[in-house]
C-alpha cells in the first residue's frame, strides 16, 4: 500500500519519522509531497496512492478524480472543512480526522497570544493581566477544553457556550456554562473562538455579536477565518476603539485590519498546530488510522 503525505505546510521531521515507523511496520510505502505550491503537484502525486494524509490542504472532487486507487484520506488535525466529503463519498473514499491530537498546541497559542494582547503587544506601555478576567469559550470541544484548563490555572474566570455540548459537561470541567452565544459575549472580557467552519457558522461572528463584548474586550480566533464577517468586524473596530481582534488565521482583508494599530494582530501563518508534539500526535494518529482501516476495516473517526 502506498501512503502519500501531502502537506503544503510540512510536519516537523520528527513527526515524519514517527509516522514512517507506523507505515514501515505495516509494510506500507510512504510518499512525501511537502511545501508544494501548485495543485498540479498534488494531482500528479495522488495518481497511484491508496491513502492520503493532509493538513489544511484542499482535497476536492478534482483531487478525488485524479486519485484512482484512493481508499482513505485522513486530515491530520481537527477541522475537515478542507475536504469535500460529498466527493469523497461519491468516490468511495473514507474521510477521517484526528480529533484532539493538536488541541493542546492550539490552546497554548491562545494563551500566548492573549498575554501578548493584554501587554499591548509588548510595546512598553502598561498593560493588564489575565488573572481575574472573564474568558468566554465558544464551542467546548477538545481545543476549548484545553484552553479552559490552562486559563483556570492562570486564575481566569472561565465561561463556555456550546450548542452541542450539554451544560453538565461544561460544569464538570469547572467551567460556567452560559445559555447562548450572545450571553457569552455579554458576560466576558475575552472570547476565544473554537467553532468549526460549517454552513451555519460561516460569517456568523459579526459586529452585532462581537459588539456585545464589555469595554476593552478582546476577540481571539484560532479556529477559521471563514467564521468571521470581516467587513462587519472592521466597521465595529472603527466604532469601538476599545476592542482588539487577535487571530491565528490571516484575514482576507488583512490590509484593512492592519490599520487598527495596537488593536489587531495576526500570525503570518496559521501556527496553532505547529509544534513538534502536535505534529507527532496528529501525524502518527493519521498513520495508525490508515493502517487500522486498510488492514482491519476500523472506521473510528470517519466523518463522511
Ligand atoms: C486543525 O483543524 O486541526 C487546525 O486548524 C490545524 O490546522 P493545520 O494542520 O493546517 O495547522
Amino acid at each position: 500500500m502506498k501512503v502519500l503525505v501531502a502537506t503544503a505546510k510540512p510536519f516537523a521531521p520528527v513527526a515524519i519519522e514517527g509516522l514512517k515507523k507506523v507505515l514501515d511496520n505495516a509494510g506500507y510505502e510512504l510518499v512525501l509531497l511537502e511545501k508544494y505550491t501548485e495543485k498540479a503537484e498534488l494531482l500528479s502525486a495522488v495518481a497511484d496512492v491508496d491513502a492520503l494524509i493532509v493538513r489544511s490542504d484542499k482535497v476536492d472532487a478534482e483531487v478525488f478524480d485524479a486519485a484512482k486507487n484512493l481508499k482513505i484520506v485522513v486530515r491530520a488535525g481537527a477541522g475537515y472543512d478542507n475536504i469535500d466529503l460529498a466527493a469523497a463519498t461519491a468516490h468511495n473514499v473514507v474521510a477521517m480526522n484526528t480529533p484532539g491530537q493538536n488541541a493542546n498546541a492550539v490552546a497554548e497559542l491562545v494563551i500566548g497570544l492573549l498575554i501578548f494582547a493584554v501587554r499591548n503587544f509588548y510595546n512598553g506601555k502598561s498593560g493588564s493581566e489575565l488573572m481575574g478576567k472573564k474568558l468566554g469559550i465558544l464551542a467546548f470541544g477538545n481545543v476549548g477544553r484545553s484552553v479552559a484548563r490552562i486559563a483556570k490555572g492562570l486564575g481566569m474566570e472561565v465561561y463556555a457556550y456550546d450548542a452541542f455540548c450539554p451544560a453538565e459537561v461544561i460544569t464538570s470541567a469547572g467551567v460556567t456554562p452560559v445559555a447562548s452565544r450572545d450571553a457569552l459575549f455579554e458576560t466576558c472580557d475575552i472570547v476565544s473562538l473554537h467553532i468549526p467552519a460549517t454552513p451555519d457558522t460561516v460569517k456568523s461572528i459579526n459586529a452585532d455579536v462581537v459588539g456585545k463584548l464589555r469595554k476593552g474586550g478582546i476577540l481571539i480566533n484560532t479556529a477559521r477565518k471563514e467564521v468571521i464577517d470581516e467587513q462587519s468586524l472592521i466597521s465595529l473596530l472603527t466604532q469601538r476603539e476599545d476592542l482588539k481582534y487577535i487571530t491565528d488565521i490571516m484575514p482576507d482583508a488583512n490590509a484593512e485590519f492592519m490599520a487598527f494599530e495596537g488593536r489587531f494582530f495576526s500570525t503570518p501563518k496559521k501556527m496553532g498546530a505547529q509544534t513538534a508534539e502536535a505534529n507527532i500526535n496528529a501525524g502518527v494518529a493519521a498513520a495508525n488510522q490508515i493502517v487500522g482501516f486498510l488492514r482491519d476495516g476500523i472506521t473510528k473517526f470517519q466523518v463522511n
